[in-house]
């Protein structure tokens, strides 16, 4: 595995795969890595003749100077994995060749990014969309991997991707949890061992969603039950309870009887120890 602080390494390593006419698959994160992300290289691994991954913990898709700078960064650890994965080339790049001095240029989905989840955290889905777009220039792969777990976020890339008319594939992929439910998450480890126990909440909200499919209970019903849910078993707070069209994003309202997604997150912990948490389901009737 070649080891790049440079987006010209970088290139120069992908541009050998490309004259030998290798596909390439990229898996964008930013580090600490787990079981999540080890699923998005597999999946790279099975569609493509090479993969190639990035580690940037991006700043312009923090809201609180205290959420970067508390960002796990074990990169030892996360190369270690990339490497035993199989990974071909990984680009760890600086802040200040991502973002050379005096940059101006944003991308950004104009409605997506300021719906949902975006209300929670101003600015985020622009960062995201912009660095994003930084990595598919430079890596300019066929074919790129996203978490569903992170739904709206893989919502606004494809959506960029069609309306740019990037020439690359988004491949969407399923969720890996802990044994108890809990959406494998780089954020999970900042949890206290009390907040880490009560986050089981998000999947069995989730759960219980499921189980009012189909039934007389209506959206507005199925959101108060979250709320006690919430309110009830743990000490965290109810951030978002969003349930949508899986295509439009509108909000759904009235019968649970229909296909929906749900996006929810909620906050543990108080001021600069807060740990955001997010968890998503689709449900088909
Ligand atoms: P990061 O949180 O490191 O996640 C990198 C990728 O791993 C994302 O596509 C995310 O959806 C996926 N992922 C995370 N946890 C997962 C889980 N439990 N199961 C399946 N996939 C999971 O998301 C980002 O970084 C950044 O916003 C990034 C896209 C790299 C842009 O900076």
């Amino acid at each position: 595995m070649k080891v790049c602080r440079t987006i010209a390494e970088y290139r120069a390593e992908i541009a050998t795969f490309r004259a030998a006419s290798e596909s390439v698959g990229v898996v964008t994160t930013m580090g600490a890595l787990h079981a999540g992300h080890m699923a998005l290289v597999e999946r790279a691994k099975s569609g493509n003749d090479r993969v190639v991954t990035t580690i940037f913990v991006n700043p312009t898709q923090f809201g609180q100077a205290a959420d970067l700078e508390k960002y796990p960064r074990p990169e030892a650890q996360d190369l270690e994995m990339f490497r035993s994965a199989g990974v071909d080339a990984v680009l760890i790049p600086s802040v200040e060749e991502m973002y050379p001095r005096g940059d101006e240029t944003i991308v950004e989905t104009t409605r997506l990014a300021h719906v949902l989840h975006g209300l929670v955290r101003p600015g985020h889905f622009r960062g995201v969309a912009t660095v994003v777009t930084k990595l598919f220039n430079i890596a300019q792969p066929d074919r790129a991997y996203f978490g569903e777990k992170d739904y709206q976020q893989l919502a606004v890339i494809r959506r960029m991707v069609r309306d740019l008319h990037m020439p690359l594939e988004i491949v969407g992929v399923p969720t890996v949890r802990e044994s108890d439910g809990l959406a494998m998450s780089s954020r999970n480890i900042r949890l206290s061992p009390e907040h880490r126990k009560e986050a089981v909440v998000l999947n069995q909200c989730l759960d219980h969603a499921e189980t009012l499919m189909g039934t007389a209970s209506t959206v507005a019903g199925l959101k108060a039950d979250v709320q006690e849910m919430v309110q009830g078993r743990t000490s965290g707070k109810l951030m978002a309870f969003d349930v949508v069209d899986p295509e439009s994003f509108e909000p759904v309202e009235g019968p649970l009887n229909r296909p929906i997604a749900i996006m929810m997150s909620v906050e543990f912990g108080e001021g600069e120890d807060a740990v955001l948490l997010i968890d998503q389901r689709e449900i088909v009737p």
